[in-house]
Protein backbone atom coordinates (compact mmCIF):
# COMPACT_ATOMS: atom_id res chain seq x y z
CA UNK A 1 0.00 0.00 0.00
CA UNK A 2 1.23 3.54 -0.84
CA UNK A 3 -0.57 6.57 0.42
CA UNK A 4 -2.93 7.37 -2.51
CA UNK A 5 -3.09 2.86 -3.69
CA UNK A 6 -4.75 0.51 -1.70
CA UNK A 7 -3.40 -1.86 -3.70
CA UNK A 8 -1.36 -5.11 -2.20
CA UNK A 9 1.97 -5.86 -3.37
CA UNK A 10 1.78 -7.90 -6.35
CA UNK A 11 -1.95 -6.70 -7.36
CA UNK A 12 -0.53 -4.21 -9.94
CA UNK A 13 0.52 -5.42 -12.97
CA UNK A 14 3.86 -3.86 -15.10
CA UNK A 15 1.48 -2.73 -17.56
CA UNK A 16 -0.82 0.35 -16.11
CA UNK A 17 -3.07 1.99 -18.55
CA UNK A 18 -4.65 5.53 -17.02
CA UNK A 19 -7.46 7.14 -17.82
CA UNK A 20 -8.18 10.97 -15.81
CA UNK A 21 -12.03 9.29 -15.16
CA UNK A 22 -11.94 6.44 -12.61
CA UNK A 23 -15.47 5.49 -14.04
CA UNK A 24 -13.31 4.98 -17.43
CA UNK A 25 -11.45 2.67 -15.36
CA UNK A 26 -13.94 0.69 -14.24
CA UNK A 27 -15.72 0.58 -17.60
CA UNK A 28 -12.06 -0.36 -19.27
CA UNK A 29 -11.54 -2.70 -17.23
CA UNK A 30 -14.90 -4.43 -17.08
CA UNK A 31 -15.43 -4.10 -21.14
CA UNK A 32 -12.01 -5.49 -22.38
CA UNK A 33 -10.53 -6.93 -19.16
CA UNK A 34 -10.38 -10.87 -18.68
CA UNK A 35 -11.51 -11.34 -14.78
CA UNK A 36 -11.07 -7.56 -13.87
CA UNK A 37 -10.78 -7.31 -10.08
CA UNK A 38 -10.91 -3.94 -8.19
CA UNK A 39 -7.47 -3.26 -6.48
CA UNK A 40 -7.69 0.31 -5.35
CA UNK A 41 -10.21 2.95 -4.42
CA UNK A 42 -8.64 5.29 -2.01
CA UNK A 43 -10.15 8.53 -2.44
CA UNK A 44 -12.62 7.16 -5.18
CA UNK A 45 -9.76 6.90 -8.05
CA UNK A 46 -10.79 3.21 -9.02
CA UNK A 47 -7.85 0.88 -10.05
CA UNK A 48 -8.63 -2.79 -11.98
CA UNK A 49 -6.55 -5.48 -11.78
CA UNK A 50 -7.08 -8.17 -14.79
CA UNK A 51 -5.89 -9.58 -17.94
CA UNK A 52 -5.73 -8.88 -21.94
CA UNK A 53 -5.22 -11.68 -24.29
CA UNK A 54 -3.16 -13.24 -21.25
CA UNK A 55 -1.67 -10.85 -20.79
CA UNK A 56 -1.86 -9.19 -16.79
CA UNK A 57 -2.76 -5.45 -17.01
CA UNK A 58 -4.37 -2.80 -14.81
CA UNK A 59 -6.36 -0.20 -15.63
CA UNK A 60 -6.62 3.13 -13.14
CA UNK A 61 -7.52 6.15 -12.80
CA UNK A 62 -5.05 9.45 -12.78
CA UNK A 63 -7.40 12.18 -12.06
CA UNK A 64 -7.41 15.51 -13.88
CA UNK A 65 -4.34 17.56 -14.36
CA UNK A 66 -0.89 16.67 -14.00
CA UNK A 67 0.02 17.29 -10.57
CA UNK A 68 -2.69 14.14 -9.96
CA UNK A 69 -1.11 12.27 -12.91
CA UNK A 70 2.22 12.88 -11.05
CA UNK A 71 1.31 11.33 -7.69
CA UNK A 72 -0.49 7.92 -9.06
CA UNK A 73 2.49 7.91 -11.87
CA UNK A 74 5.22 7.88 -8.99
CA UNK A 75 3.41 5.39 -6.94
CA UNK A 76 2.83 3.15 -9.87
CA UNK A 77 6.26 3.27 -11.20
CA UNK A 78 8.38 3.82 -7.73
CA UNK A 79 6.43 1.14 -5.20
CA UNK A 80 4.29 -0.82 -7.63
CA UNK A 81 6.99 -1.90 -10.35
CA UNK A 82 5.00 -0.39 -13.42
CA UNK A 83 7.10 -0.31 -16.53
CA UNK A 84 4.42 0.91 -19.10
CA UNK A 85 2.27 3.31 -18.72
CA UNK A 86 -0.42 4.53 -21.37
CA UNK A 87 -2.41 7.25 -20.61
CA UNK A 88 -5.60 6.97 -22.74
CA UNK A 89 -7.89 10.20 -22.12
CA UNK A 90 -9.64 12.96 -24.74
CA UNK A 91 -7.98 15.84 -25.88
CA UNK A 92 -9.21 19.33 -27.84
CA UNK A 93 -8.24 19.13 -31.28
CA UNK A 94 -5.66 22.25 -32.77
CA UNK A 95 -5.46 21.16 -36.29
CA UNK A 96 -7.79 21.40 -39.00
CA UNK A 97 -7.25 17.64 -40.42
CA UNK A 98 -7.85 16.76 -36.81
CA UNK A 99 -11.78 15.84 -36.67
CA UNK A 100 -13.76 14.94 -33.56
CA UNK A 101 -12.94 11.17 -32.81
CA UNK A 102 -9.95 10.87 -34.40
CA UNK A 103 -6.97 9.71 -32.33
CA UNK A 104 -3.66 11.01 -31.89
CA UNK A 105 -0.70 9.66 -30.62
CA UNK A 106 1.41 12.25 -28.73
CA UNK A 107 4.93 11.91 -29.80
CA UNK A 108 5.68 14.82 -27.78
CA UNK A 109 4.36 16.91 -25.49
CA UNK A 110 4.95 20.70 -24.76
CA UNK A 111 3.62 22.49 -21.90
CA UNK A 112 4.13 26.21 -19.97
CA UNK A 113 5.00 24.02 -16.74
CA UNK A 114 5.15 20.72 -15.35
CA UNK A 115 5.22 19.30 -11.83
CA UNK A 116 8.62 18.83 -12.74
CA UNK A 117 9.71 22.23 -13.76
CA UNK A 118 11.32 22.95 -10.16
CA UNK A 119 13.68 19.91 -11.21
CA UNK A 120 14.40 21.12 -14.71
CA UNK A 121 14.89 24.53 -13.87
CA UNK A 122 16.40 26.83 -16.57
CA UNK A 123 15.84 23.79 -18.68
CA UNK A 124 13.71 23.23 -21.70
CA UNK A 125 13.25 19.69 -21.36
CA UNK A 126 11.22 17.91 -23.90
CA UNK A 127 9.20 15.18 -22.78
CA UNK A 128 8.68 12.63 -25.67
CA UNK A 129 6.94 9.01 -25.84
CA UNK A 130 8.11 5.78 -25.77
CA UNK A 131 8.98 4.91 -29.26
CA UNK A 132 8.38 1.50 -29.47
CA UNK A 133 5.17 2.08 -28.19
CA UNK A 134 4.52 4.91 -30.68
CA UNK A 135 4.88 2.28 -33.23
CA UNK A 136 3.44 -0.64 -31.90
CA UNK A 137 0.48 1.96 -30.98
CA UNK A 138 0.74 3.35 -34.81
CA UNK A 139 0.29 0.07 -36.24
CA UNK A 140 -2.64 -1.27 -33.89
CA UNK A 141 -4.65 1.66 -34.92
CA UNK A 142 -3.91 1.53 -38.58
CA UNK A 143 -4.81 -2.41 -38.46
CA UNK A 144 -8.12 -0.79 -36.93
CA UNK A 145 -9.03 1.63 -39.55
CA UNK A 146 -8.83 4.49 -36.75
CA UNK A 147 -8.23 8.08 -38.26
CA UNK A 148 -4.90 9.13 -36.36
CA UNK A 149 -2.30 11.50 -36.31
CA UNK A 150 1.39 11.29 -34.41
CA UNK A 151 2.71 14.02 -33.29
CA UNK A 152 2.97 16.84 -30.83
CA UNK A 153 0.03 17.98 -28.41
CA UNK A 154 0.19 20.45 -25.59
CA UNK A 155 -0.26 18.93 -22.00
CA UNK A 156 -2.03 22.16 -20.00
CA UNK A 157 -2.32 23.22 -16.59
CA UNK A 158 -5.83 25.02 -17.02
CA UNK A 159 -9.17 23.94 -18.93
CA UNK A 160 -10.74 27.42 -18.84
CA UNK A 161 -7.49 29.18 -20.78
CA UNK A 162 -7.40 32.36 -21.15
CA UNK A 163 -4.47 33.02 -23.70
CA UNK A 164 -6.11 32.56 -27.41
CA UNK A 165 -2.67 33.84 -28.25
CA UNK A 166 -0.78 31.02 -27.38
CA UNK A 167 -3.52 28.78 -29.07
CA UNK A 168 -2.46 30.72 -32.07
CA UNK A 169 1.23 29.88 -31.65
CA UNK A 170 0.53 26.24 -30.74
CA UNK A 171 -1.57 25.31 -33.98
CA UNK A 172 0.64 27.37 -36.12
CA UNK A 173 3.53 25.34 -34.80
CA UNK A 174 1.19 22.10 -35.49
CA UNK A 175 0.55 20.83 -32.54
CA UNK A 176 -2.34 18.70 -32.79
CA UNK A 177 -4.47 18.96 -29.52
CA UNK A 178 -4.56 19.90 -26.00
CA UNK A 179 -5.01 17.96 -22.84
CA UNK A 180 -3.59 17.84 -19.37
CA UNK A 181 -1.62 14.78 -18.10
CA UNK A 182 1.09 13.40 -21.23
CA UNK A 183 3.93 15.82 -20.29
CA UNK A 184 4.66 15.01 -17.14
CA UNK A 185 3.86 11.25 -17.56
CA UNK A 186 6.49 11.29 -20.10
CA UNK A 187 8.73 13.03 -17.69
CA UNK A 188 8.28 10.82 -15.24
CA UNK A 189 8.98 7.74 -17.72
CA UNK A 190 11.65 8.90 -18.66
CA UNK A 191 13.05 10.03 -15.45
CA UNK A 192 12.68 5.83 -13.87
CA UNK A 193 13.38 3.95 -17.40
CA UNK A 194 9.85 2.89 -17.99
CA UNK A 195 7.81 3.44 -21.14
CA UNK A 196 4.92 5.73 -21.53
CA UNK A 197 2.41 6.92 -24.08
CA UNK A 198 -0.51 9.10 -24.35
CA UNK A 199 -2.95 7.66 -26.64
CA UNK A 200 -5.93 10.24 -27.01
CA UNK A 201 -9.21 10.98 -28.36
CA UNK A 202 -10.56 13.96 -30.04
CA UNK A 203 -13.40 15.11 -28.26
CA UNK A 204 -13.84 18.66 -28.63
CA UNK A 205 -12.11 20.77 -31.05
CA UNK A 206 -10.69 24.55 -30.58
CA UNK A 207 -10.90 25.77 -33.85
CA UNK A 208 -14.08 24.43 -34.89
CA UNK A 209 -15.86 24.47 -31.34
CA UNK A 210 -17.58 21.10 -31.98
CA UNK A 211 -17.77 18.25 -29.05
CA UNK A 212 -18.43 15.15 -28.89
CA UNK A 213 -22.26 13.82 -27.98
CA UNK A 214 -21.62 12.34 -24.59
CA UNK A 215 -23.25 9.11 -26.89
CA UNK A 216 -20.87 9.00 -29.18
CA UNK A 217 -18.11 9.14 -26.34
CA UNK A 218 -17.74 5.41 -25.20
CA UNK A 219 -17.05 3.48 -28.82
CA UNK A 220 -14.52 6.37 -29.26
CA UNK A 221 -13.34 5.51 -25.96
CA UNK A 222 -13.20 1.83 -26.57
CA UNK A 223 -11.21 1.86 -30.04
CA UNK A 224 -8.73 3.80 -27.96
CA UNK A 225 -8.15 1.13 -25.13
CA UNK A 226 -8.12 -1.15 -27.65
CA UNK A 227 -5.27 0.33 -29.17
CA UNK A 228 -3.47 1.01 -25.96
CA UNK A 229 -3.26 -2.66 -25.13
CA UNK A 230 -2.51 -3.89 -28.15
CA UNK A 231 0.47 -1.86 -28.41
CA UNK A 232 1.42 -2.54 -25.12
CA UNK A 233 1.96 -6.31 -25.75
CA UNK A 234 2.96 -5.79 -29.29
N1 LIG B 1 -8.46 21.50 -23.02
C1 LIG B 1 -7.78 20.83 -22.09
N2 LIG B 1 -7.97 19.54 -21.87
C2 LIG B 1 -8.88 18.89 -22.63
C3 LIG B 1 -9.60 19.55 -23.61
C4 LIG B 1 -9.38 20.91 -23.82
O1 LIG B 1 -10.00 21.56 -24.70
N3 LIG B 1 -10.45 18.65 -24.19
C5 LIG B 1 -10.24 17.47 -23.56
N4 LIG B 1 -9.28 17.62 -22.63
Amino acid sequence: MTIHIGAKPGEIAETVLLPGDPYRAKWAAETFLDDPRLVNEVRGMLGYTGSYKGNPVTIHGSGMGMPSLSIYANELIRDYGAKTLIRIGSCGGMQDKVKLRDVILAMTASSISTPSTGIFRELNFAPSADWSLLKAAAGAAEAKGVATHVGGIYSADVFYDERPDLNEQMIRHGILGVEMEAAELYNLALRYGVRALAVLTVSDHLISHEALPSEDREKSFGDMVEIALEAAFA
